[in-house]
């Protein structure tokens, strides 16, 4: 049985389209989240921890919005920054921006305590197990090795399993992006962000969860997932 880690249920039946029936649960644990410019090192960091606690296979997901005007801003600290700012001052900061460009992207971590097979999507190997005592260090990291792009994207997404680190826990990495803008509030569906971030004319908060699935950073993560873990 694969466990979702989130304190989310909606990511969990979001999974549940691309994975075969009752083959996902949620695991609700709040695991501890690293400081990082990049997603693939929190979310690895998050899955190695996640797994220890389950015992058996787990998927972590680490999502944000990244800014490209803003040097991707709030990026990783999205979350944090929903809740201090807020998503009208987001906008506010976007607005003198020209054409506002951003992304969303999500990184999702899969960890069983085996290793992988070479294929396009990264490996993290970094040890953080034992770093973390002496704070967190990502030098290790496939995904950290990845350049990222102003809107947060990898400018090396196609990063094959590097040699070098050998680690017990290594991570696998899945990552999905929607391209978009920041525009005045509109819709009232979704969560989060979604009433400002604009895709293909419509707000995420305008789509239904179905639209909004076939496009979003999160189903194009997913999906990879899903057929890579098919043949698992
Ligand atoms: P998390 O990693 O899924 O918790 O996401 C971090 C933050 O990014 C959330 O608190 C949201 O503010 C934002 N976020 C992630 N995914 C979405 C989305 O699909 N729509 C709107 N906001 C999102």
């Amino acid at each position: 049985m694969l466990r979702y880690v989130t304190t989310n249920p909606g990511k969990v039946r979001e999974a549940e389209q691309y994975l075969a029936d009752g083959s996902v649960e949620q695991l609700d644990f709040d695991y501890t989240e690293i400081q990082s410019p990049e997603l693939g090192p929190i979310a690895a960091r998050g899955a190695r921890e996640a797994y220890r606690e389950a015992g058996g296979p787990v998927l972590v997901d680490d999502a944000g919005l990244f800014i490209e005007g803003l040097d991707g801003f709030p990026g990783p600290y999205s979350s944090y920054v929903q809740e201090t700012l807020g998503i009208e001052r987001v906008r506010e900061l976007a607005r003198p921006l020209e054409n506002a460009r951003a992304a969303f992207r999500c990184t999702l971590a899969y960890c069983d305590g085996e290793g992988f097979a070479a294929s396009p999507d990264p490996v993290d190997r970094a040890d953080r197990g034992t770093a973390a005592a002496a704070g967190p260090d990502d030098s290790a990291s496939d995904a950290g090795r990845t350049g990222t792009n102003a809107d947060g994207t990898n400018a090396d997404a196609a990063g094959t399993e590097p040699a070098g680190e050998t680690d017990p826990l290594p991570v696998k990495l899945f990552e999905g992006y929607v391209p978009g803008r920041i525009v005045d509030r509109r819709g009232s569906g979704g969560f989060g962000y979604d009433p400002i971030f604009e895709h293909a004319g419509e707000t995420f908060a305008e789509m239904d969860t179905e639209r909004k699935n076939a496009v979003s950073h999160r189903g194009r993560a997913l999906a990879k997932f899903a057929e890579w873990y098919a043949e698992r």
